[in-house]
């Protein structure tokens, strides 16, 4: 595909990054930011606003899978340098980080904080970093047990906590793109399977919406009393992981959490299982566990590969165990990256206002009102105003009955 077009297309559909990007022009000049994003269209044009900002830009993948090839050359030719190829090894993915770290940055962007944590492991490459920011729950767990022992370097924004971040990425995005990605890598169709989302979280609910709303009965394993909860009165069987396994033709998850589904259940599991991961990290379903066990192996379709266990049964794993709506599919849609991505790149004005501790910090909510304000306006939406008499009856204590 043409990665210019695919740009545009995205880009098109970034109203509130679009009116960031015309109000900042030139505002960042001989500012080096180094990112580690998953390399998608939406991606681009957070990079090419920076970059018109007056940034340079070094970008490199934060997933081996999710890198859009054709997006990545269109990136090269207007300036931004990219490290990222569409199913690098392991070595390489490390390489391309090495080369983002070793570049000097002011500023670093990060989905998942392996940048963050490369340049902390060699303490040398953060003393002229002024600041970075994290898009991801998981990044965001890592940069906290950073901040716990002490060993942060320097302010990190942790972009993933702003409303107009989770709320919406993780719920909507997540959602929407996970199923397109298991329906892309299978053909299935939900209407009628029996399907189970490991983890209530923000990504959780919205993979088990989507699911639910396309006709899956669906099964929710979670680990909080509370989330537990919900997920039950929200009209979803609460179950485990055990329970799951027997009885799911699809089981995705979505913890931000390792070894959910282990060896064990892969031994119980239902004959014909779709196993997918929607959590950061590859390591929420044991794919070491299932390839040891396996008979043979053969992929059957992109992205989907067929694993034949003792007695015959067949139990089929999605994108590698990675993030499937990265690896399988485009990565959330541009409308949503628009609010996490305007984040991004407001982030990056704040810290260089400077003043921030080397700490883990949130946005203030006056950036997250306005995100939401310009998104609503832009997706045709119409606010109500409070009256005065509105305004002092909810700041007064003395009215009741
Ligand atoms: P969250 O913290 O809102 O939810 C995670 C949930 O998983 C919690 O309710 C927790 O109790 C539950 N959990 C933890 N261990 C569990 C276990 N062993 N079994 C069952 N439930 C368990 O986190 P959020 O925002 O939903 O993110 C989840 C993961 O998805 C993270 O790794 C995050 O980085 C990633 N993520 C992926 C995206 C994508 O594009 N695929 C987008 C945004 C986040």
């Amino acid at each position: 595909m043409d990665g210019e077009l695919k740009v545009l297309w995205a880009r098109r559909r970034m109203p509130v990054l679009e009116k960031l990007r015309t109000e900042k022009k030139g505002t960042l000049r001989g500012v080096k930011v180094a990112a580690c994003l998953h390399v998608t269209a939406e991606t681009a044009n957070l990079a090419l606003a920076l970059k018109e900002a007056g940034a340079q830009v070094r970008l490199c993948a934060s997933n081996p899978l999710s890198t859009q090839d054709d997006v990545a050359e269109y990136l090269r030719g207007e300036g931004v340098e990219v490290f990222a190829k569409r199913g690098e090894g392991e070595e390489e993915y490390w390489e391309h980080i090495r080369l983002c770290a070793e570049w000097g940055p002011d500023i670093t962007l990060d989905d998942g904080a392996d940048l963050t944590a490369y340049m902390h492991k060699n303490p040398e490459l953060a003393r002229g970093v002024r600041g970075g920011t994290e898009e991801t729950t998981t990044g965001v767990l890592r940069l906290r047990a950073l901040e716990r022992e002490g060993r942060l370097l320097y302010p990190v924004i942790a972009v993933n906590e702003s409303k107009t971040k989770f709320l919406f990425d993780n719920r909507y995005g997540t959602g929407q793109s996970t199923v397109d990605g298991v329906l892309r890598a299978t053909n299935i169709l939900i209407a009628g399977r029996k399907a189970a989302v490991a983890g209530y979280g923000w990504c959780g609910r919205g993979i088990a919406m989507r699911l639910r709303a396309m006709g899956a009965r669906v099964m929710v394993i979670e680990v909080d009393p509370v989330k537990a909860l919900e997920a039950l009165m929200d009209g979803y069987d609460v179950v485990t992981v055990e329970e799951a396994v027997r009885e799911a033709d699809l089981l995705i998850t979505a913890t931000g959490n390792k070894g959910v589904v282990r060896r064990e259940h892969l031994e119980a599991a239902k004959d014909g299982i779709i196993l997918a991961n929607a959590g950061h990290f590859d390591v929420e379903i044991d794919v070491k566990a299932l390839r040891e066990m396996a008979l043979s192996s053969r992929p059957l379709r992109p992205n989907l590969v067929e694993y034949e266990l003792p007695g015959g049964k067949r139990v089929y794993l999605l994108a590698e165990g990675r993030l499937v709506n990265l690896g399988a599919a485009e990565g959330h849609p541009s409308e949503v990256m628009d609010l996490s991505f305007s984040n991004q790149f407001l982030a990056v004005f704040r810290i260089l206002e400077g003043g921030l501790e080397p700490r883990v910090h949130v946005l203030p909510p006056e950036i997250d009102e306005r995100i939401a304000r310009l998104k609503l306006e832009a997706m045709g939406g119409r606010l109500e105003s409070l009256t005065e008499e509105q305004v002092r009856y909810l700041a007064s204590w003395q009215e009741g009955t």
